[in-house]
């Protein structure tokens, strides 16, 4: 039989995950601090819920801990069932932060991202020390059934979090853009947005599927003195590669301030 899943906070995340444990049939309980959004989520997916995290350690295997960096502390304290199996979805949070107030519980950090309601989601996940091949197993299951999953030392979560967790919002910023600019010239909105997701959509494939690399695919399309190479120049000129790092490193440095208490 499948572990039951019990998810503290059902913010944005949480309910996210929710509903892709639910798809790969694993029986889920939750616990949220906003009494609506609790009986909200509760009706939604159509699942138990518990009114304190202690009653959730009395139903559930294992616990999955969604709710924000700055309230993560509060949550810990109330955590008294350290045999079980933690997950925690925080940015920033280290392993060794859980374990010092959990008492050397067995710890899985995972970074998921918001594809997981449709199946594509890139998660990283690291392991404490302690946790067991079984955990390991479990949590490869649970992210691998709504996406793909990367096994990384904790020194690279931060990186990781930056594209994949952070990820979908950058994109769906370009998609935006696009969306824009197609107006601006003259296509309505609804398809100019078609169009980008689409082309986004099919880009992916190529770079996913058919094991085209990133710059052949750019060589592809871009045929001398043809029109996306002037698009390209403009990209260049603007510095996206600069720009794109400094984004990382943006994203990377909030996970290092949140872990200070910022
Ligand atoms: N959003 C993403 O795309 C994404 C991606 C990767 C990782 N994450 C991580 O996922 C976590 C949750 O992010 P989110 O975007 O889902 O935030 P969110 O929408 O604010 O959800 C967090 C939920 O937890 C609730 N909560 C706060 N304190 C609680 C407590 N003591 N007990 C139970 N529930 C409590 C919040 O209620 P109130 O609103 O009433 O405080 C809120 O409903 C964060 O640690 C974030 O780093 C998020």
């Amino acid at each position: 039989m499948k572990k039951t899943i019990g998810v503290i906070g059902c913010g944005k995340m949480g309910e996210a995950l929710i509903s892709s444990l639910l798809k790969a049939g694993y029986p889920v309980i939750c616990f949220e601090k906003d009494p609506e959004r609790l009986d909200f989520v509760k009706k939604k997916h159509g699942i138990e819920s518990t009114n304190s995290i202690r009653e959730m350690e009395s139903k559930a295997d294992v616990l999955l801990l969604a709710v924000k960096p700055q309230d993560f502390g509060v949550v810990l304290s109330e955590v008294v069932a350290t045999r079980k199996l933690i997950i925690s979805i925080a940015a920033g949070i280290m392993l060794q932060d859980i374990q010092k107030k959990l008492k050397d519980a067995r710890v899985v950090r995972v970074m998921p991202n918001v594809a997981c309601t449709v199946g594509e989601m890139a998660a990283g996940y690291c392991c404490a020390g302690n946790v067991a091949d079984e955990d390991k197993a479990l949590v490869k299951n649970i992210l691998d059934s709504a996406g793909k999953s990367y096994k990384i030392d904790e020194a690279q979560m931060d990186a990781l979090s930056a594209i994949s967790g952070s990820g979908p919002a950058f994109f769906a910023e370009f998609v935006r853009s696009f969306t824009e600019a197609g107006e601006k010239n003259g296509i309505s909105k609804e398809l100019a947005a078609d169009l980008a997701v689409q082309t986004m959509l099919g880009t992916a494939k190529m770079l996913s599927g058919s094991g085209f690399k990133a710059e052949e695919l750019i060589n592809m399309v871009c045929s001398p003195n043809g029109t996306t190479m002037e698009g390209m120049k403009v990209l260049e000129k603007a510095g996206i590669e600069r720009i794109i790092s400094d984004v990382v490193s943006a994203t990377m440095n909030r996970s290092r301030e949140i872990r200070k208490g910022k």
